[in-house]
């Protein structure tokens, strides 16, 4: 018999097999420093565009001050045990009010991670007997929420209407043999390449079709809509969200997470969701801190209206200087360039070491192979001169990208640890 950890020994996994070459690189990176659009990679300075603090609120004064005074105040462990056992506080009740009214809704429930939370309202949503009808391109998130799924489940091309309504109908035929419903689950914004989710061709689809929609508005939450509510607010469909999920992981810039809808619903979801039934409630810190970040969502419009004026800047110049920006709606900003793995982490070693900017980089097998996708995530502590450094750099990149430097850095790339 073969021992358990054979398999590991003989496969690091897709990511793992590269650690020797990237680790400490371009696989756990090591930004040091205040959270800011200027942070320190390997002791220098680089313009960060890689760290979702949408509204710049990681370090704004107030907030840092708020959270400092919440951990004085309770420490870190309070309260102890789960929310139904002995960790519910009237704070969590009034953080939960706030958010329902912020994102239009009856209810809200708290969770303490915006990944297990959204596993488990998936889970906690549908039975055997149900169907669930999602996007092709869902976050890792959803994806293992829909692998717990017991019955049948149905993905459709990513944002892709017809597809979406050829899968209700063998959805429905499915659902109508086994007594169940159907749930239907999309982003409000796709965080790889920007697009929001056609969540308003989807909720037209009601009308036809009997599905519940549970929406993941984890970049929409803050950046997108009249208010800052999201995706659902910004295309006029918040309403027809059943199930509204979105993270404090991006423009909250902190841990914990959040779903709301219809009391009814979100109390079933309360007392079934097995992630919140059995684990640790979010600790006061988490709590007092969220206050604190949603009271400045609503009363300090400037930071929103900052973070699109720098979105904008940055969208244009780089449409300006005709680089591929994709389908982008949001203030995720993508560009896709053409070159092979060696060339693109040559590329990005450029970048981080001779033009001090740090960004994400994305490749195959993620996206096309012969593709490279550098993702810019703008934020409101962005400054216009970063954005005209950003500018020259890449036009800089580009040309050496397409005069072959790049292929002939690339056997250098990887002695950089
Ligand atoms: C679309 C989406 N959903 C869910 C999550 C998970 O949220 P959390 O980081 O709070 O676990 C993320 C990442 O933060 C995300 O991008």
């Amino acid at each position: 018999m073969r021992d358990l950890f054979d398999r590991i020994t003989e496969n690091k996994g897709p990511l793992g097999k590269w650690a020797d070459q990237a680790e400490g690189y371009f696989v756990f990176p090591k930004l040091e420093g205040p959270i800011s659009n200027r942070m320190h990679f390997r002791g220098k300075e680089v313009i960060t565009w890689s760290v979702n603090d949408y509204l710049g609120l990681a370090n704004h004064p107030e907030v840092r001050k708020v959270d400092a005074e919440a951990a004085t105040a309770y420490g870190a462990a309070y309260p102890m045990g789960a929310r139904m056992m002995s960790g519910h506080t009237s704070l969590h009740e009034q953080l939960q009010e706030e958010l329902a009214a912020f994102v239009n809704k009856e209810a809200a429930y708290l969770l303490n991670f915006g990944y297990q939370g959204i596993l488990s309202t998936i889970d906690t949503l549908v039975s055997k007997n149900d169907v669930i009808v999602y996007d092709v391109d869902a976050h890792a998130c959803i994806i293992d929420g829909v692998r717990l799924h017991l019955g049948k489940r149905f993905t459709y091309k990513h944002n892709d209407i017809e597809s979406l309504e050829k899968n209700l109908q063998r959805a429905t035929k499915q659902a109508e043999q086994s007594g169940g419903g159907i749930l239907v689950i999309s982003e409000g914004v796709f965080g790889m390449r920007g697009e929001q989710g056609k969540l308003k061709e989807i909720a037209a689809l009601k009308k036809k079709y009997n599905f519940r929609f549970l929406v993941d508005d984890a970049h929409g939450f803050g950046t997108l809509g009249a208010t800052g509510a999201g995706a659902g607010e910004e295309q006029g469909v918040q309403d027809e969200i059943d199930v509204y999920f979105a993270t404090f992981a991006k423009s909250m810039a902190s841990t914990g997470a959040f779903i709301a809808g219809d009391k009814e619903i979100i109390d079933y979801l309360k007392y079934n969701m097995r992630s919140q039934m059995f684990a640790k409630s979010l600790q006061m810190q988490l709590v007092v801190g969220a206050l604190k970040r949603l009271e400045m969502l609503r009363t300090q419009p400037e930071l929103k209206a900052k973070l699109w004026e720098n979105v904008n800047a940055l969208q244009k110049g780089l449409k300006d200087n005709g680089f591929d920006i994709g389908k982008t709606q949001s203030c995720v900003t993508p560009v896709y360039l053409k070159g092979s793995i060696p060339e693109a982490m040559a590329l990005v070693q450029d970048l981080r070491e001779n033009f001090g900017i740090f960004c994400s980089i994305v490749v195959y097998p993620v996206i096309p192979k012969g593709l490279i996708l550098l993702r810019l995530i703008p934020t409101s502590s962005h400054t216009m001169e970063d954005i005209e450094i950003t500018l020259d750099a890449f036009a800089q990149i580009r040309s050496k990208l397409e005069q072959g430097v790049y292929q002939m850095a690339a056997k250098t790339v990887g002695s950089t640890n």
